[in-house]
């Protein structure tokens, strides 16, 4: 490795997006090219680190010296995620773009096409972040905070309601940043203070990010 601030630790992510299944041939997700968690988990292993990439559907070759799981759903996530993290994890980020929602049920067959309209019911999926922050032994837990408004105020409220050490903010309603980008501007939020990173391409914030996560998590060991 380049760096040796992770050395001896683990850390689990998440990144890209998930699918959820209305029928065997359709899905719900999102636009996540997963190139910020895919970053990241380089950025970690290159830091030391033991790394373990939880990654829902993506175009991207998994990065050398990280151990990838592929999953589909946010259930398969949440499932993969917990069994991560079940032995030793001392870092989690929560990059990936977890449907909040998935259809309450999946049709066996293909759905026809019978009427004008259609009513999907939906229902709520795990929050795999708050999960993890909720355990007995928590990881420095890190999450991002995708909006389009009120960034800083919604992301603030997630940091406490989510019970995370610390959490990535940006603004998705800015194309040239946020999904499937290569570059992104954020701010990072803690409960002492906020740090700002400028635009940059994904793979130098992942590196600035990387060391920020290692500094702070070394003080908030007392390391
Ligand atoms: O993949 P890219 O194309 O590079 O795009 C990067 C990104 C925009 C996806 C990334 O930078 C980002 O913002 N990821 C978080 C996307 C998101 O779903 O944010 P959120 O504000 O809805 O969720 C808040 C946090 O809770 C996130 O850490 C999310 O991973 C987590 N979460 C959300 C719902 C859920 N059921 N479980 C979760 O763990």
């Amino acid at each position: 490795p380049v760096g040796t601030k992770l050395i001896g630790k683990h850390v689990v992510l998440t990144a890209g997006p998930t699918r959820e299944a209305l029928d065997p041939v359709r899905f719900i997700s999102n636009h996540s090219s997963g190139k910020m968690g895919y970053a990241l988990a380089e950025a970690a292993a290159a830091a030391g680190a033991k790394v373990t990439l939880i990654s829902g559907p993506v175009h991207l070759a998994c990065p050398a010296g990280v151990s990838r799981v592929g999953v589909s759903s946010a259930q398969q996530m949440y499932d993969a995620v917990m069994s991560a993290v079940q032995k030793q994890c001392d870092i989690f980020i929560a990059t990936a773009a977890v449907a909040d929602y998935r259809p309450e049920s999946v049709a066996d067959q293909k759905i026809k096409k019978n009427n004008d309209e259609m009513i999907v019911r939906l229902t709520r999926n795990p929050d795999i972040v708050a999960a993890v922050a909720a355990l007995p032994e928590k990881p420095f837990t890190v999450g991002f905070a995708a909006e389009t408004n009120d960034v800083l105020n919604y992301a603030k409220g997630k940091l406490a309601r989510k019970n995370l050490d610390m959490i990535v903010a940006n603004d998705v309603s800015d194309l040239s940043i946020g999904f499937n980008s290569d570059s992104n501007r954020v701010s990072v939020l803690w409960k002492d203070g906020q740090h700002d990173f400028g635009k940059r391409p994904k793979t130098q914030l992942a590196q600035d990010l990387i060391d920020f996560i290692a500094d702070i998590d070394g003080r908030h060991l007392g390391a």
